[in-house]
C-alpha cells in the first residue's frame, strides 16, 4: 500500500471512529433510554445527505483527574451545516455518550464556530441540547465556554432565527441558552430544563420533587411558558423544527419563502356570518375563525397550552407567511392577563424583527382584574404588548371580530399604534368599557333612587350598548378602515397584504429601545 493510501485509511478509521462517539455501549444506552444519538438526530433533521460536518477531529485539553487519558473525537458535540428544504442552516447537537454530553472549553469553540457562521452566511442556527451541564473536570474553562455560547446568542437575536431543541437534561446555567433563542422544543418525557435540580431544592426550599415535577416538558409547556413546542416522539420533533422553519425567513434581510397556495384566495366562508353568538357573555372558538380563513386551514401554534387565553402561531395567506395573533373569547372571555401578555409580546416580536406580517384577530373583554394580576405586574406585562405593536413596523392587519374594550383595544394593534388596515366584523364592540361596567359607574347613584334599581340600569345598559356596542362609531372617525362581512375575511386580509406588499416604515434611529421588562 502507497503511503498516501495508508494515510487514507487511517482518515477513514478515523472518521468511523468519531462517529461511534463515545462507544457502541454508551450509543446502546442511549437507544436503551427511547433516545436516538446526535448524529441520528442530525440526519433526521436534515436534506438527507446533506450534513457537512465540522470538527470531527476536535478533542478536549483538560489534563485535571486524568482527562487526558480519557479523549473522544469531537468532544461531545456534533456540528456543521446542511439543508432543510434545499435551505442552509447551522446546526449543533450534544451526543450524550460523549461524558454525559457535557460542556467542555473545546466543545463550547465548536458551537461558537457553528454560531459565527451562521452569523456570517445569514442562516438559522439550531441546536440540539443533551447535556449534562458543565463539564465539571474542566472548571471555570466550562463556565468561560458558556459565556461565549451565550453572548453569541444575544448578538444573533434578531439577525439569524435560533432554534433550541432540548432533548435530554439541560439543567443549571446551561439553560441560558435555549431561553435566549427565538424557539424551545422539549421532548416529553425525556427532557427536563432547569436552573437548579431536586437534590438543592429539597436542600433549600425542603420541596420533594421529581425531575420531571420540575422541569419537563409539560411544566415548561403550560405553566412557565419556557418552551414553545413539545413532542412526543424525537422523530416529531426533528419533523416540527423543519415545519416551524418552513414560516421563517433565512435572516432579518430576508422575507419567509413564499409557498404556492392552492386554496382559493376569495373563498366565502358563511359560517362565519353566523359565528358570534347573540349573547354577547357567550363564547365562540376562534380556532374555527382561524381555520376558517388561513390557507387550507394550516395552522402552526406556538405555545399552544400556555396563556390559552391568546393564540399566536404561523398560518399563510396566498402562500404567505404571517404571524397570528388571536383572543381566544372560549377561555377566560379572551382576557389580557399577565402570561397572555407576554406570550403575545415576544411572539410580535419575532414577528416583527424576520419580518413576517401580523395579523390580529380580535375579541377582547379587557385585562383581567383583582390583586393576582396587579401584584405581578399586569402593568408592565401588558406594556410589553403594547410596546411590541407600537414598535413593530412589519404589515399589521388588525380584525375586530366582537369586544375591543378600553386599553385592551389600544394594545391589540389599534389604529394608532400604525395598524396598517383595520378592518372590523358588524358584531364589533369598541368602546371604552362594556356596558353593564359602564352604566354602573355612570348610574350607580341614580339606580339606588330609583324604586327598581336593576331594571333602571338594565335600561340604560340597552342605550349605552345601543350607542357604544357596534363598529361604526370607530369607522366614524377613520380608527376603523371598513366593516366588512364576516365571510369575505379571508379574502380582505389577502387583499390588505397583497397591497401592503411594499410597506416602508422605520423607527427612530436609537442604540435600543428600554422595553418594559
Ligand atoms: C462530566 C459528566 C457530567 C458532567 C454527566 N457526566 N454529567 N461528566 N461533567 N457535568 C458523565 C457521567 O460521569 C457518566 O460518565 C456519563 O456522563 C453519563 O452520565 P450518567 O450519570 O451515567 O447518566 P444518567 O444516569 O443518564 O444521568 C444524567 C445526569 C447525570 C442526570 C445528567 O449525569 C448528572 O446529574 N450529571 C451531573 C449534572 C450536573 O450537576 N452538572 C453540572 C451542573 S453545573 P461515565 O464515564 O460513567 O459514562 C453547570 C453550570 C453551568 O452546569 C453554568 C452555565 C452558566
Amino acid at each position: 500500500m502507497s503511503k498516501q493510501l495508508e494515510r487514507i485509511k487511517e482518515l477513514v478509521e478515523l472518521r468511523t471512529k468519531a462517529r461511534l462517539g463515545g462507544g457502541e455501549k454508551a450509543i446502546a444506552k442511549q437507544h436503551e433510554k427511547g433516545k436516538y444519538t446526535a448524529r441520528e438526530r442530525i440526519a433526521m433533521l436534515l436534506d438527507e445527505g446533506s450534513f457537512e460536518e465540522m470538527d470531527m477531529f476536535v478533542t478536549h485539553r483538560c489534563t485535571n483527574f486524568g482527562q487526558e487519558k480519557k479523549s473522544f473525537l469531537g468532544d461531545g458535540v456534533v456540528t456543521g451545516s446542511g439543508t432543510i428544504d434545499g435551505r442552509l442552516v447551522y446546526v449543533f447537537a450534544q451526543d450524550f455518550t460523549v461524558f454525559g454530553g457535557s460542556l467542555s472549553e473545546t466543545m463550547a469553540q465548536k458551537i461558537c464556530k457553528v454560531m459565527d457562521m451562521a452569523m456570517k452566511m445569514g442562516a438559522p442556527c439550531i441546536g440540539i441540547n443533551d447535556s449534562g451541564g458543565a463539564r465539571i473536570q474542566e472548571g471555570i474553562n466550562a463556565l468561560a465556554g458558556y459565556a461565549e455560547i451565550f453572548q453569541r446568542n444575544i448578538l444573533a437575536s434578531g439577525v439569524v432565527p435560533q432554534i433550541s431543541g432540548i432533548f435530554g437534561p439541560c439543567a443549571g446555567g446551561a439553560v441560558y441558552s435555549p431561553a435566549l433563542t427565538d424557539f424551545t422544543l422539549m421532548m416529553e418525557g425525556t427532557s427536563y430544563m432547569f436552573l437548579t435540580g431536586p437534590a438543592v431544592v429539597k436542600t433549600v426550599t425542603g420541596e420533594d420533587v421529581t425531575q420531571e415535577q420540575l422541569g419537563g416538558a409539560s411544566v415548561h409547556s403550560t405553566k412557565s411558558g419556557v418552551t414553545h413546542f413539545t413532542a412526543q416522539t424525537e422523530e416529531e420533533g426533528l419533523a416540527l423544527i423543519r415545519e416551524l422553519l418552513s414560516y421563517i425567513p433565512q435572516n432579518n434581510q430576508e422575507e419567509a419563502p413564499l409557498v404556492e397556495c392552492t386554496d382559493p384566495i376569495d373563498r366565502v366562508e358563511d359560517a362565519l356570518n353566523e359565528i358570534i353568538p347573540d349573547n354577547p357573555n357567550k363564547a365562540y372558538d376562534m380556532y374555527e375563525v382561524i381555520g376558517a380563513i388561513v390557507d387550507n386551514g394550516k395552522f402552526l401554534e406556538v405555545q399552544k397550552d400556555y396563556a390559552t387565553n391568546i393564540i399566536i402561531g404561523f398560518a399563510r395567506f396566498n402562500g404567505q407567511s404571517v404571524g397570528i395573533v388571536a383572543n381566544q373569547p372560549c377561555r377566560y372571555a379572551g382576557v389580557l392577563d399577565c402570561n397572555a401578555s407576554r406570550k403575545g409580546a415576544r411572539f410580535v416580536r419575532f414577528c416583527d424583527a424576520f419580518n413576517i406580517p401580523i395579523v390580529s384577530l380580535v375579541d377582547v373583554p379587557g385585562f383581567l382584574p383583582g390583586t393576582g394580576q396587579e401584584y405581578n405586574a399586569v402593568i408592565l406585562h401588558g406594556a410589553k404588548l403594547l410596546y411590541a405593536y407600537g414598535e413593530a413596523t412589519v404589515p399589521k392587519v388588525t380584525v375586530t371580530l366582537r369586544k375591543s374594550y378600553g386599553g385592551s383595544h389600544i394594545v391589540m394593534s389599534c389604529k394608532q399604534l400604525r395598524g396598517d388596515i383595520n378592518y372590523a366584523w358588524p358584531s364589533a364592540e369598541i368602546a371604552v368599557m362594556g356596558g353593564s361596567g359602564a352604566v354602573a359607574v355612570l348610574y350607580a347613584k341614580e339606580a339606588k333612587e330609583k324604586e327598581n334599581p336593576a331594571e333602571y340600569l338594565a335600561e340604560k345598559e340597552a342605550e349605552y350598548t345601543k350607542l357604544f356596542a357596534n363598529p361604526y362609531n370607530a369607522a366614524k372617525y377613520g380608527y376603523i378602515d371598513d366593516v366588512i362581512e364576516p365571510r369575505n375575511t379571508r379574502f380582505r386580509i389577502i387583499r390588505a397584504l397583497a397591497q401592503l406588499q411594499t410597506k416602508k416604515l422605520t423607527n427612530p434611529s436609537k442604540k435600543h429601545g428600554n422595553i418594559p421588562l
